[in-house]
């Protein structure tokens, strides 16, 4: 009797292994906690590389999936889950620089800026992190950055 409720037990327990290890293969995307935004499309970065708190923008500072992952339509995706699949962002905002600027550079449209990837990156973090100083303004404990040094301290070498 023993023996066999044990049995039972390491059955269980070989047939969970497997169903974990299946669901592991099959899943989506994975989600570090942290991700480095180094993005291997640029050829060589000119800005030191941000170490993006995605765990804790989404638990601490409560943003909603949605209110950074859109579909091809812009439309938000609100009801993102842990191992869905989600597209980076270069697949759609593909042009791997900053837009140009300056003399002599075209006046583009909000669409063409918005295919410059870090155009559309810098649009949805600064817009969020200014709209949140906004808020907090009497906060001096509350800050997102917003300028250029605060999120690349240093020139890359
Ligand atoms: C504050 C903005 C923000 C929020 C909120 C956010 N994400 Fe992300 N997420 C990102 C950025 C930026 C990346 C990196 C994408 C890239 O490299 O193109 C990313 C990457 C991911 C990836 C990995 C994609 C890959 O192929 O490497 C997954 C999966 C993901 N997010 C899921 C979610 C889910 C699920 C939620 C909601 C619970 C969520 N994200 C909330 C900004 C955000
Ligand atoms: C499946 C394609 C696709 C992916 C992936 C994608 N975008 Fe977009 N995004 C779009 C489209 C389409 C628009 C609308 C462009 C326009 O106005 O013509 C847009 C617009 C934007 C805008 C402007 C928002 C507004 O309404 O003014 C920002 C900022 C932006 N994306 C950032 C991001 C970031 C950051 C990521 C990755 C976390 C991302 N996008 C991933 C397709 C995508
Ligand atoms: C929907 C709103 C929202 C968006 C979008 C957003 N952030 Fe933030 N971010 C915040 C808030 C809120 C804080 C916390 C500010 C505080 O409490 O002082 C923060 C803080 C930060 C900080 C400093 C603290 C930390 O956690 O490291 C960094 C760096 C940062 N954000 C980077 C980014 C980057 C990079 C993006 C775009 C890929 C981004 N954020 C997009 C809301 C947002
Ligand atoms: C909220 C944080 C944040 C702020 C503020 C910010 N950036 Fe960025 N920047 C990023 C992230 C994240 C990327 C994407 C890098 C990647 O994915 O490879 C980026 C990309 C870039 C790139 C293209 C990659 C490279 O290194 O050549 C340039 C250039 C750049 N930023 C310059 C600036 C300048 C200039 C300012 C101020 C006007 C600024 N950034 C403000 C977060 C920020």
């Amino acid at each position: 009797m023993k023996t066999r409720s044990l049995l039972k037990i390491a059955i269980i327990f070989i047939v969970a292994v497997c169903v974990a290890g299946i669901g592991g293969l099959y899943a989506g995307t994975t989600v570090q906690d942290v991700i480095k935004m180094e993005n291997k499309a640029y050829a060589k970065h000119k800005k030191s590389i941000l170490e993006f708190s995605h765990k804790k923008h989404v638990e601490e500072y409560k943003a909603g999936c949605g209110e950074c992952h859109h579909d091809e339509n812009n439309k938000p995706l609100d009801n993102l889950k842990e191992g869905d699949d989600v597209q980076n962002c270069i697949e759609c905002h593909s042009k791997p620089s900053m837009k140009p600027k300056g003399k002599g550079a075209k006046k583009l449209t909000k669409k063409e800026a918005l295919e410059y990837h870090a155009e559309a990156i810098h649009q949805n973090c600064k817009g969020c992190h200014k709209d949140f100083n906004k808020k907090n303004k009497a906060d001096k404990k509350k800050s997102a950055p917003t300028k250029c040094k605060e999120c690349h301290p240093k020139k890359k070498k």
